[in-house]
């Protein structure tokens, strides 16, 4: 076989990925209609949530950005929502199990939320907390520390989209050395959100560092990625190839 036919055949290899229901639960999601930047009304929220059972996720926890400014989404606007996008899907006849949490920004705000105790969780202890993309959040240290001794822990959304971690694989053995849990955005490993988020991404699972992935599903854009990935041949070798924990976590919640 000359070098350019070896080259077409390699290329042309099929994935092997058929869905994502090895992973059995997305834990992380922007599905309650109309309170952050995700689905912006019910009829998108449930049109998404039957794109991600035809994507073969078996159960859902979705996760509103909890933001002291921009979306000051409380647990009783979450549940609520959440009533709301359960009926519907009775009514669609999806059979979808759903869940909701929320996803906490460690701003200013989020130290007043955490002493009040008052943080709606993935399941248990377990918290999805983001960071600023733009800057390092400055008291990340006390605030990590102060979840825990609260009983809850910390799961760190998306670690390979902060820039200011440069990708340094010692800063990441930091925050699980503080006890956080580290969560990949599954579309990074499509270069989604760009070539070194994908870079990071990539070296992050060769030294087994995350624990959990989620889809961060807003939008059909989002979703048409998700397909978009499930044909990527390399990025399906290494989804299939790592233990993720999605499902020993919340097959039983
Ligand atoms: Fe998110």
């Amino acid at each position: 076989m000359s070098a350019i036919r070896f080259l077409d055949f390699f290329r042309s290899k099929k994935s092997t990925l058929e869905n994502f229901a090895f992973l059995h639960t997305d834990m992380h999601s922007h599905l309650i209609p109309g309170i952050d930047d995700g689905a912006p009304d019910l009829g998108t929220s449930i049109n998404l949530i039957r794109d991600l059972h035809e994507l073969g996720f078996k159960s859902l926890i979705t996760t509103p950005h909890v933001m002291s400014d921009l979306y000051p989404n409380t647990p009783d606007i979450i549940r609520s929502g959440l009533e709301q996008v359960r009926k519907a899907l009775v009514q669609e006849d999806i059979d979808m199990p759903i869940h909701a949490a929320g996803e906490y920004l460690l701003d200013e705000g989020f130290a007043t939320k955490l002493m009040a105790g008052d943080l709606l969780t993935l399941k248990g202890q377990y918290v999805l907390v983001e960071m600023s993309f733009i800057a390092a959040t400055p008291n990340l240290d006390q605030l990590l520390f102060d979840m825990q001794t609260k009983g809850y822990r910390p799961v760190m959304a998306h670690p390979e989209r902060y820039p200011y971690l440069q990708g340094d694989l010692k800063r990441y053995e930091r925050l699980k050395d503080q006890g956080c849990l580290l969560q990949m955005n599954l579309l990074s490993l499509l270069g989604y959100y760009g070539k070194d988020v994908r870079q990071i991404a990539v070296n992050l699972m060769k030294a087994g560092f995350y624990d959990l992935a989620g889809t961060d599903l807003h939008h059909e854009r989002h979703r048409m990625a998700l397909q978009a990935l499930v044909a990527d041949h390399k990025a399906a070798k290494l989804l299939e190839n790592y233990k993720w924990k999605n499902a020993q976590f919340f097959s039983q919640s």
